[in-house]
């Protein structure tokens, strides 16, 4: 959940505009809790951090009003693609977002994460059988996650036998039919450090790219690859270029190696480079190891770091006129 001031960041309005959106129909939020409901009833106008908003409320007093569509990718392992992709994708679902979570790395860290104990695996449909089922849609194969407003579009190690199957429709066309008019206003791709079919299908979709960078010179150059690549494959099909942006993470204060990325960012891709980073710590691996998101059981920075990072990536950048 949020709380009332950061909802108020969320949305752009100040507190009391936010709070007086919940005065104004109190019974709309009585699933919040008990000193949340209390304040509301009894008329308390002034708002504090104790007040929070879950995703129903958010989207109740902050509706969204675009559809945007991401990639975080990059052609390499390990860059923290994945724990950036789900961080985003709750707290934008917690901010009053429907998100669509699309796994497409076979090895389905991310649907591991996100499905509830009781889901049963083998029952999930993934790309694969979107692929294989005409009748099927991203939107009809998803399954709900232990997030409110996120679904997700789950993987399993087969989905690699999707690939030779979208040779002769291609990849772009085939997630932009099987896309259309899903009920989301977001949707995210993870996706593997690979470059095939559908990989690529993805990132050309995209409103925007979001290229994970670690502090050593290797990322920086699979940053430069990767956007070389999909500029190619966008100038084949004459289409335009989605907003590119990178995002530091694992760099550390006063260490040669990221001083040095730092640097070489900067003379090379400095147009792209976001100004949040995402420190190194083991708070973000046992986050991961717990199943939890930044905003479920991180410190008050890494809160922050999200929040701001989700509402940037959200609020600024232009969508793409075939996704709007
Ligand atoms: N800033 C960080 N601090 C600590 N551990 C991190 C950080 N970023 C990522 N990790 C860990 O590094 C590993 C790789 O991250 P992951 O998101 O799976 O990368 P990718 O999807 O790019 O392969 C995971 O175990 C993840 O928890
Ligand atoms: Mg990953």
């Amino acid at each position: 959940m949020l709380n009332l001031r950061e909802g108020a960041d969320w949305s752009g309005v100040s507190t009391e505009t936010l709070w007086s959106g919940v005065m104004a129909s109190p019974h709309e939020f009585h699933h919040l809790p008990p000193r949340f409901k209390e304040s509301a009833k009894a008329g308390v106008a002034a708002p504090s951090t104790n007040r929070f908003l879950d995703h129903a409320a958010m989207r109740r007093l902050s509706p969204p009003a675009k559809r945007k569509c991401f990639t975080v990718g990059i052609q390499k392992g390990g860059v923290g693609k994945t724990m950036i992709a789900l961080n985003l994708a709750a707290t934008w679902a917690t901010a009053g977002l429907r998100v669509l979570y699309l796994d497409l790395d076979p090895q389905a860290s991310a649907t591991n994460f996100l499905l509830p104990p009781e889901a049963d695996y083998d029952r999930l449909l993934t790309s694969l059988e979107v692929c294989l089922q005409p009748e099927l849609t991203f939107a009809t194969a998803a399954t709900t996650t232990r997030f409110a407003g996120l679904d997700l579009v789950a993987s399993k190690p087969a989905i690699r036998k999707t690939d030779p199957l979208l040779r002769d429709m291609g990849a772009l066309a085939f997630l932009e039919s099987r896309l259309a008019n899903a009920p989301y206003d977001c949707i995210i791709f993870d996706v593997p450090p690979s470059l095939n079919e559908l990989i690529m299908g993805a990132y050309c979709l995209s409103d925007e790219i979001l290229m994970p960078i670690l502090p050593d010179i290797w990322s920086i150059e699979s940053a430069v690859l990767t956007i070389a690549n999909v500029e190619e494959e966008l100038a084949l099909h004459n289409r335009p270029v989605p907003l590119i942006r990178l995002i530091r993470n694992r760099f550390r204060p006063g260490r040669i190696a990221s001083a040095e990325a730092q640097e070489m960012l900067e003379s090379e891709l400095a147009g792209r480079l976001l100004p949040h980073c995402i420190p190194e710590t083991a708070a973000i691996q046992n986050l991961v190891n717990d199943g939890k998101t930044a905003l479920q059981g991180g410190s008050a920075p890494l809160r922050e770091i999200f929040l701001k990072l989700s509402a940037t990536l959200w609020h600024t950048g232009e969508p793409h006129a075939q996704t709007a």
